[in-house]
């Protein structure tokens, strides 16, 4: 005798209904690498190396962050040149979070994403948020681009000992050198020169 259908059943899983509100546990736990990846990196270098580049991820995040704030929040004399250089630094930090985050991931790791995880990790100093004068937004930002530079030093030399060729090219290339350039550009605005009248010769001394 042929199986009858189940009308309840069918009701159950074929639905023009959205099935929103749903949840279930997670797949992965933060902290841990995924075991089968074809990638010739032990698990401990991929576990280190994936610590390591979350600490620098929420950096960036707030660099980034930090950045948005002072493209905003900006004024003066300088207001329009550093709206500009401030959006396009933001830019170019985005892009930079977006390699760290998905090298997390291709390493069998967990990204942070979140506001409140980047808070909590983040090693860069939390502004107010009241609007401050540029040379405190400029040296704000210049404090936050050492931090990560001084990372990424670390983190190269050890990611090269460990074989990890990949991070250490990604750190050195994109990160590390973007946070020297913009870290330049920046503290050029921060040198005492004058605007429109030059002081004669024996009047100041070069410092
Ligand atoms: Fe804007």
């Amino acid at each position: 005798m042929p199986k009858q259908e189940n009308p309840t059943t069918r009701q159950s899983t074929v639905s023009a209904q959205p099935r929103i509100h749903q949840s279930a546990p997670p797949i992965q736990a933060y902290g841990t690498v995924s075991h089968a990846l074809p990638l010739e990196l032990e698990e401990a270098v991929r576990l280190e190396m994936t610590e390591q580049l979350n600490l620098l991820l929420a950096d960036s995040i707030t660099l980034s962050d930090l950045y948005k704030k002072s493209h905003w929040q900006v004024a003066g004399p300088t207001f329009y040149q550093l709206h500009l250089l401030f959006d396009k630094h933001f830019a170019e930090q985005v892009e930079i979070v977006d390699e760290i985050a998905e090298r997390i991931q291709l390493l069998g790791g967990i990204s942070l994403a979140m506001a409140h995880d980047v808070a909590e990790t983040t090693r860069i100093p939390r502004p107010p948020r009241d609007r401050e004068e540029v040379p405190v937004q400029i040296s704000r930002l210049l404090d936050a681009h050492q931090i990560i530079i001084g990372h990424c030093r670390k983190l190269a030399e050890r990611a090269d000992e460990l074989g990890d060729d990949g991070t250490n090219d990604l750190v050195v290339s994109d990160i590390l050198r973007t946070n020297e350039l913009q870290g330049w550009f920046l503290s050029e605005h921060l040198v005492q020169v004058p605007l429109v009248i030059s002081e004669p010769s024996g009047m100041r001394k070069a410092g």
